[in-house]
């Protein structure tokens, strides 16, 4: 079953909006990504509908789909971005995304990309260790300006997630520990290049209950009481991202959710509030496409497959499940099957025990599903593997808005 609406078989052939993705297989050669330029358009539309309402700025996760085309989208839709480098930056700014709307976070900022960052104005930097706030406070002198900076704690609140996407906890590298908030408070103080607008924090990804949302929320709360009774003014929260989607079990976080969290817990202290989404804004709206190279006889059977971990790292990474679906619609009998790739990794699998028909085989293509978030953006080329292409569908019409880089391509770079 599709699991986003803008998935659906006519004629037994499946169709991206409007788009035949076997004939357009034809002409990309496979893998390939796709994406549904209306599933972004109304993921934003939701994201907005909830957090507009209560005056939530959304800054878009760069990191979660940094194609161009992608972030033309956010840009056009008015929104910020979140970045964590400053390729990241350049993307952003190239795509048309407002500098004061553009939050910088990560732990290992570097001295060259604050300075590009404050150059161009960015709205504010999320600060994530007190060697941080030195260099940056000393990079802001050195350009004779004032970075705007929130401090990010890291809150011990455990998002409930996949361990490899859990920030916020006890030992995480993420985020200053509470007892060297003040510390930090007091360095932001005393410099005339640093200016404090607030707190910020980010828990984790694929968080898909509420709880730790209303924790950290209330943890914000009480820091921010506290320190407005000891004369700091705390302006702005921003709450990081990780609001989850539906890898194929039905389970999302819901934007409302979070809104409502945040309308109930922060907005009476009259708090400006960021939030940072990614995923959700992206992941629904992609597709992997793949062809099967071998039906190898075992119990179960292995489907190899044309698309290795290189092109969809999720599944070697967190053992995340990217629900299937043949390009042919069949009606007949299901079986189980294990779908690997070409990578000489044993972690080259997308999925033991898959339910897959049982006619599938060599030559037939297949989909996988939810792939537009941490899909492109984390492939590579191991094993001599092309970077494969990004296509995005529009109604009828499809467009390559990556191309191939084909290993001819990536040799012209070497000696
Ligand atoms: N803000 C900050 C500071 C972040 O570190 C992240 C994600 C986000 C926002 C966006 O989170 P989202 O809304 O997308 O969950 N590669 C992993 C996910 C890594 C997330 C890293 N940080 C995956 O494929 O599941």
């Amino acid at each position: 079953m599709p699991v986003s609406p803008f998935i659906a078989y006519r004629n037994g052939r499946l169709h991206h909006e409007e788009v035949d993705l076997e004939q357009l297989a034809a002409t990309v050669g496979t893998p390939f990504y796709c994406y549904s330029k209306a599933a972004i358009q109304s993921a934003i539309r939701s994201c907005r509908a909830a957090f507009d309402p209560l005056g939530i700025s959304i800054h878009y996760a760069v990191k979660a789909n940094a194609n161009l085309s992608v972030l033309r989208l956010m840009a056009a839709a008015g929104l910020g971005a979140d970045i964590v480098s400053g390729g990241e930056l350049a993307r952003a700014l190239q795509a048309g995304i407002r500098p004061e709307g553009i939050v910088f976070s990560g732990v290992g900022k570097q001295a060259r990309e604050m300075g590009q960052a404050l150059a161009a104005a960015i709205g504010q930097f999320n600060i994530e260790s007190i060697p941080e706030l030195e260099l940056l406070e000393g990079v802001a002198r050195e350009q004779g300006c004032r970075a705007a900076v929130a401090l990010r704690v890291n809150p011990e609140v455990n998002a409930n997630t996949h361990r490899n996407i859990t920030t916020g906890v006890r030992g995480s590298k993420f985020g200053i520990p509470l007892d060297q908030l003040d510390q930090a408070l007091a360095a932001v103080l005393r410099s005339p290049h640093l200016q404090l607008r607030g707190l910020a924090a980010h828990i984790g990804s694929q968080i898909l209950d509420e709880r730790p949302y209303r924790a950290l929320c209330r943890l914000l709360a009480r820091e921010t009481l506290r320190l407005r009774e000891l004369g700091v003014e705390i302006g702005h929260i921003d709450l990081g991202g990780g609001f989850g989607v539906d890898y194929g079990d039905g389970r999302t976080l819901a934007f409302e959710t979070v809104a409502a969290i945040v309308e109930q817990e922060l907005l009476p202290l009259s708090l400006r509030v960021a939030v940072e989404p990614g995923r959700s804004l992206v992941a629904g709206a992609g597709v992997m496409v793949s062809r099967v190279i071998y039906r190898k006889a075992a119990q179960p059977p292995f489907l190899i497959l044309d698309a290795g971990m290189n092109d969809l790292m999720r599944p070697a990474l967190y053992q995340a499940v990217h629900p299937l679906l043949p390009l042919a619609q069949h009606e007949a009998t299901w079986v189980m099957a294990n779908l690997v790739g070409p990578v000489c990794e044993s972690t080259d699998l997308f999925q033991r025990d898959a339910s897959v028909p049982a006619s599938l085989g060599a030559g037939d293509l297949v989909a996988f599903q939810q792939a537009g978030a941490y899909a492109a953006v984390m492939s590579g080329t191991y094993n001599g593997r092309d970077l494969i292409p990004e296509v995005m569908v529009e109604g009828d019409t499809s467009r390559v808005i990556r191309r191939r880089l084909s290993q001819v391509d990536l040799m012209e770079l070497e000696l």
